[in-house]
């Protein structure tokens, strides 16, 4: 067991969230608020979360219901059901789960509409009143969401993401504990590996001065590129335990900022409800490689980690690496065709990631990326 605090109280280790009651009662909290999605609500792991919470005499009250990429009436629904009496909010889950319970954090004492606090609007200058106590337990290794201060969530209608984000916003406390790992699909387990590696290798080329996280990106490169494959392959507690502590280090390193893979991946989500780290991993060879030319002496630190010898190795890396781990290498065998290559980069044009990547991107680049994606 480790005592981890880069900015957030992390307690990491197998067997952690046998610590989530005990917890809530030093801290006088009894009521929580559990948010999570309707695949993990029936898994034994969270049953026995919520056995073990009312056996401590603690009233948690369960919240599923969100989508798989979360839009408002998502988070409205859960506001209602945080209700009067709740007292914290704990999220467990992946992604989706934790935006959302991070949205409805926000929401519990800011009653304007939700998306008046959308950061890219300014609106992060209205949350200026208190939040609930807000505890987060991942069970997948890859957003690093449990370390995060944003939450993305969609309008209902035209799906166009929004960004809720503030220092207040982050976890009063993460338990992450491998053991939530275990039971997932191998497919899950390499694609949501994949977001995470995308993670720290953008974050180490994203413009931007900060020594912190470029060395905690190059960290978590050569723990994925170790551990991944035995993540997926043959899977043991060693690997797993590595998946997770990197996957969390991928989203504090990534405060450093993302790049053009992120900028072409959301839309794919957004317009073809693809997931997030399956369109990532197809997608990061053509985006590194875009990149090559402007940051050369970044992918040679990088290609070292990887156990390369150079830099321009890493993109016929990276395919070899998808191929190890049964993910497709063209958008073209995730059902995405060149009828979509339009709307999709109008999107990608002004995503919130692409100010960050280190070479700019006109819209015929981008435009060119996915037609090499596609295939
Ligand atoms: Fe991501």
């Amino acid at each position: 067991m480790h005592h981890y605090s880069f900015p957030t109280n992390i307690r990491f280790g197998a067997g952690v969230i046998t610590e989530l009651p005990s917890y809530l009662k030093t801290q006088q909290l009894h009521k929580p608020l559990i948010v999570t999605d309707p695949v993990i609500n029936d898994l034994p792991f969270f049953q026995k979360i919520i056995a073990d919470l009312k056996r401590a005499g603690l009233a948690p009250v369960i919240f599923s219901e969100i989508h798989k990429n979360p839009i408002k009436s998502d988070v409205l629904a859960g506001k209602m059901a945080y209700g009067q009496n709740a007292d914290c909010v704990v999220g467990i889950g992946g992604g989706a789960a934790m935006d959302v319970a991070r949205a409805i954090t926000l929401s519990i004492h800011h009653d304007r509409d939700l998306f008046d606090y959308d950061d890219l609007d300014g609106g992060s200058v209205l949350i200026t009143e208190p939040v609930p106590a807000f505890i987060t337990v991942p069970t997948t290794s890859g957003t690093g969401s449990e370390v995060g201060r944003a939450a993305i969530i969609s309008e209902d209608d035209t799906k166009r993401k929004r960004i809720l984000f503030h220092p207040k916003l982050l976890a009063r406390q993460v338990f992450a504990d491998p053991e939530l790992t275990y039971d997932l699909p191998q497919a899950v387990t390499a694609a949501t590996g994949m977001d995470a590696l995308t993670h720290h290798m953008e974050a180490y080329i994203a413009k931007g001065f900060h020594p912190m996280c470029e060395g905690i990106a190059l960290e978590g490169i050569r723990l994925i590129i170790k551990a991944l494959p035995l993540a997926v392959g043959a899977p043991d507690t060693q690997s797993r335990s590595d998946m997770m502590i990197a996957s969390l280090m991928g989203a504090v390193a990534f405060q450093k900022g993302l790049g053009i893979v992120h900028a072409i991946s959301h839309p794919l989500s957004t317009l073809l409800d693809m997931h997030h780290g399956l369109a990532n991993a197809v997608n990061l060879p053509y985006g590194m490689d875009f990149n090559y030319p402007v940051c050369r002496s970044h992918f040679q630190r990088m290609s070292e980690v990887m156990g390369l010898k150079k830099g321009i190795d890493i993109k016929n890396f990276l395919l070899d690496f998808n191929t190890s781990l049964g993910l497709p290498l063209k958008l073209k065998d995730c059902g995405v065709t060149q009828d979509n290559v339009d709307d999709l980069t109008s999107l990608a044009t002004g995503d919130f990631c692409l100010p960050a990547n280190p070479r700019d991107a006109s819209p015929a680049e981008i435009k060119d990326l996915y037609l090499q994606a596609i295939g």
